[in-house]
């Protein structure tokens, strides 16, 4: 808020992303019920757009239609406190299919995550992802009220939006944020649409990643690929005679987060979470919390535990994790078999390790802000194994939720949120047996020293958090539009 009314004084913001930050659906009694998705895009943008005001331009993907709402494509949001308009786009089948569940998600999203997944690229589902990033782009400039807004555009989905924004508003000032890693070039190359991508991309004025690293091999893929300008100085570049800026925003969560508000205190939360699971009060809580992804490493991490039961058999019967996760994208035959994988490797070491109760419980569901961070209240330990990870937000939500600055955080190497916590055990999940010792170490950890490492990692979230990450891209828009009307004058 402080910076756009000081730098930015009259300014239009205007966030553009596929997910919608609420989900509006009617119950069996036609109540209208709103929830957040499992988003970490979401979870970083919603407090922000909430304290910026404007506009929201996403696809009613979880609404599913129009007349969920009632035939309105604008709705007023958070519907506790109106601070923003949702502009919703509704997608046909056929567009859903080719540019989200095709294009987006089974050739960008196994190609940027490198988790030994072959990315899948179809002509028909490129054409669809053009057709409907012209979708969102005619919706921003339709939105928009003067030939200059701000224009957010978040992540993989809307590559080419950029550069079809820019041509119709050559004044905009567009901050591209991709979400999710940039690969090294030799692994982007393989996409046949790479020239486009990049073309698209640079339409941006600032182009912004999670890491320096991310920052990098984006520069270094855009040398091979296409003829540009590239100034290794100021990591800027530019085509078509525009200057985009390429940067690194750790992107993070708002804090305090508003799901600790009316949060029990630890040991009623404690009490809570265990007798819903069905466990014994003294019993020693893990919780894995995100989508059935299989970037996630949730597998993985099921081989920890198991390994950890393997090498310290006096556990069984006090100790439990429990996987929540929520179902994505379950249309794709990769996320569908994930689950079912999961759910038999649960059964099979749950019945393998015995016990009077399942050693590893699977919850196959969504689970509301408040609820999650009841679950992270409750467990002594959270394990976040990423195969390979933009930032993961579980992470800082986790410490978030920890103002007992108790509790242990168990944290792949692979997420780019082990750059900023390294007070977390950091372990590599693709190596089940350091898994399993990770979880003994943290089971076993004096509280003394779990008080040391959760004091400085609430620090690092706390000073590093979402308003400061937002805040950060604004003002280097406002020093850009600064001089870009300076330039006008001279
Ligand atoms: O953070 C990466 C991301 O793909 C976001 O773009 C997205 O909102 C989130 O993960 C959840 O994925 P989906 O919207 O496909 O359920």
């Amino acid at each position: 808020r402080i910076a756009l009314a000081n730098e930015l004084p009259g300014s239009e913001v205007i966030v553009v992303s596929n997910r919608e930050p609420y989900i509006h659906n009617r119950d069996e009694n036609g109540e209208m019920i709103v929830q957040r998705p499992a988003s970490g895009l979401v979870s970083a943008l919603e407090p922000v757009t909430r304290a910026c005001g404007g506009t929201w331009i996403a696809h009613g993907s979880g609404t599913g239609d129009r007349e969920a709402v009632d035939g309105n494509d604008r709705v007023m949001v958070p519907p506790s406190s109106p601070a923003y308009t949702l502009r919703r786009i509704w997608l046909t089948d056929e567009e859903q299919e080719g540019y989200y569940y095709g294009f987006a998600n089974e050739g960008l999203w196994p190609l940027c995550h490198i988790a030994f997944v072959r990315p899948v690229f179809r002509e028909p589902d490129w054409r669809m992802y053009q057709k409907v990033n012209e979708r969102f782009a005619e919706a921003v400039v339709a939105e928009a009220k003067r030939p200059d807004p701000i224009v957010l555009i978040q992540d993989y989905h809307l590559a080419l939006a950029p550069r079809m924004i820019r041509d119709r508003l050559p004044d905009a000032t567009i901050i591209t944020f991709w979400h999710i890693p940039w690969p090294n070039s030799e692994t982007f190359g393989i996409c046949p649409y790479k020239e486009e991508i990049i073309d698209g991309l640079l339409g941006s004025s600032i182009l912004g990643f999670h890491t320096q690293f991310h920052c990098n091999n984006f520069i270094e893929t855009v040398d091979r690929v296409i003829e540009s300008r590239i100034d290794r100085e100021s990591d800027s570049i530019t085509l078509k005679g525009y200057e985009a800026f390429v940067r690194p925003y750790p992107i993070s969560i708002e804090w305090p987060p508003a799901a600790m508000e009316g949060q029990k205190p630890v040991p009623e939360a404690r009490k809570a979470v265990r007798k819903r699971l069905g466990l014994p009060e003294d019993v020693q809580l893990a919780v894995g919390i995100e989508r059935f992804d299989y970037t996630k490493g949730i597998l993985d991490r099921m081989h920890g535990v198991d390994a950890l039961l393997t090498a310290h058999p006096e556990l069984i019967g006090h100790f439990c994790f429990m996987q929540a996760a929520a179902p994505t994208r379950s249309k794709l035959a990769n996320y569908k078999s994930l689950q079912e994988e999961a759910e038999a490797l649960a059964r099979e070491i749950s019945e393998r390790h015995g016990g009077p109760f399942d050693v590893i419980q699977l919850v196959a569901r969504h689970h509301d802000p408040e609820e999650v961070f009841e679950l992270f209240r409750a467990a002594e330990l959270c394990i976040v194994s990423s195969l390979h990870d933009g930032m993961n937000l579980v992470a800082k939500e986790f410490v978030a939720a920890r103002d007992d600055e108790q509790g242990v955080l168990i944290l792949s190497a692979f997420a780019g949120a082990s750059r900023e916590l390294g007070e977390a055990l950091i372990v590599n999940p693709y190596d089940a047996h350091a898994m399993g010792e990770a979880f003994y170490w943290a089971l076993t950890m004096e509280a003394s020293e779990q008080r040391e490492r959760m004091r400085v990692m609430r620090e690092q979230v706390e000073a590093r958090n979402v308003y400061r990450w937002a805040g950060q891209m604004l003002l280097d828009a406002a020093r850009l539009r600064k001089k870009q009307r300076i330039m006008r004058l001279i």
